[in-house]
């Protein structure tokens, strides 16, 4: 058959199950509403998405990656709910020549694991840069951090520390979780007897609501210690049911369904309306904007599948997403966006992720040598 008339196929890659399988119903969700919304037929070719779930288990990414290449013949892998997960497909992009699109995982340095790799997530860098800084100018001079003990929480630790630390601030402890069924009680008593200014947390998407639980059944709050995070933990897929005692956290990031732009209010509305009103959080944007780089390069090449090809119409795209605008930087492959601080406050009865100030396309500090 002419390649013209095969379908174009997208293999996507997500945590359906287990642990992280929020991040696979929200990035799913999202790729079927941009398909609704773009239509499923791109410069002639119908396009084709097969997901598979990988558990978030890097054996099972590596094999199932391997499958779409070799047995499906995908044109581009994409998803990839955690980390260990991205890194464990990037060697098959490479020798394959397949574009591997990015969602989710967010260590800044998966990029660099294949030429193939472009991401439309975010980085724990560039999100946790943006902490650093407003901290210390409001009232925080100490902080322990906590982070679950893999690539984006060690990412978060060291861009966070060093920041507050280049702006005054004093990191009195550092503890890391493990990353599977992790209890925080026992990080949360040492927190306790250290008394620091502010306890600073990431976690990743699916974890927010225990640690936020568990922070205020101790009485943290009460015992004078403040709540900062990067944004994966006062989770938009989790935030509603936090209760008001997240009301007031503080957390940076790069996407709040709560932003105020006319494509982000369209964006939630048509969401939630197609999903039973899950209300969208930003593993769905990454998606979204996922599906838009995918649809755009195949645009611009005519609707040539070709791996190479696509991959160079993916690099450098600018668009207006619901997050904001962003770039996809044509040397790093890796997305250029505003960061936001935000604070968790009551609309309409109902908790969102508010945002009051915004640091305009920032980088991946990650890659800055
Ligand atoms: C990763 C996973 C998450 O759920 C998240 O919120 C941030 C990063 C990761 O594994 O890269």
């Amino acid at each position: 058959a002419n390649a013209q008339t095969t379908p174009f196929k997208i293999g996507l890659i997500l945590p359906m199950t287990g642990q992280q399988a929020s991040t696979g119903r929200q990035i799913e969700a999202a790729v079927k509403l941009y398909i609704a919304q773009n239509g499923d037929t791109v410069a002639g070719r119908k396009i084709e998405v097969i997901v598979k779930d990988d558990v978030a288990t890097p054996d099972v990414t590596k094999r199932l990656a391997q499958e779409l290449v070799v047995n499906d013949k995908v044109n581009v892998l994409a998803g990839f709910g955690v980390t260990p997960a991205a890194l464990a497909a990037a060697p098959i992009a490479t020798q394959s020549k397949t574009p591997l699109v990015v969602m989710a995982a967010a260590t800044s340095s998966i990029t660099e694991a294949s030429p193939y790799i472009v991401r439309t997530s975010f980085t724990l860098p560039q999100v946790s840069v943006a902490m650093g800084d407003w901290a210390p100018k409001n009232g925080v001079k100490s902080v322990v951090t906590l982070v679950a003990d893999y690539g984006p929480g060690n990412d978060a630790e060291k861009f966070f520390s060093e920041r507050f630390q280049l702006n005054g601030g004093k990191v009195v402890d550092k503890l890391r979780v493990p990353l599977r069924n992790p209890d925080f009680a026992p990080f949360l008593q040492k927190v306790r007897d250290l008394k620091p200014d502010a306890l600073f947390v990431f976690v990743p998407s699916g974890a927010g609501a225990a640690v936020m639980k568990q922070f205020l059944e101790r009485g943290m709050d009460k015992a004078g210690i403040r709540l900062i995070a990067t944004g994966d933990v006062t989770d938009d897929d989790q935030l509603n049911d936090m209760g008001d005692g997240a009301l007031g956290v503080v957390t940076s990031h790069h996407y709040s369904a709560a932003h105020p732009s006319a494509m982000n209010k369209k964006f939630v509305e048509a969401f939630q309306k197609a999903n039973k009103n899950m209300r969208p959080n930003f593993m769905a944007m990454g998606g979204y904007d996922g599906m838009r780089v995918i649809y755009e390069a195949l645009k611009a090449t005519g609707g040539k599948g070709d791996g190479t090809a696509l991959l160079e119409k993916m690099k450098g795209q600018i668009f207006e997403s619901p997050r904001g605008q962003v770039l996809i930087d044509a040397q790093t492959r890796d997305i250029v966006q505003d960061v936001y601080l935000r604070k968790v406050e009551k609309k309409d009865g109902q908790l969102y992720n508010v945002e009051f100030d915004v640091i305009k396309a920032v980088k991946d500090p990650g890659k800055a040598k």
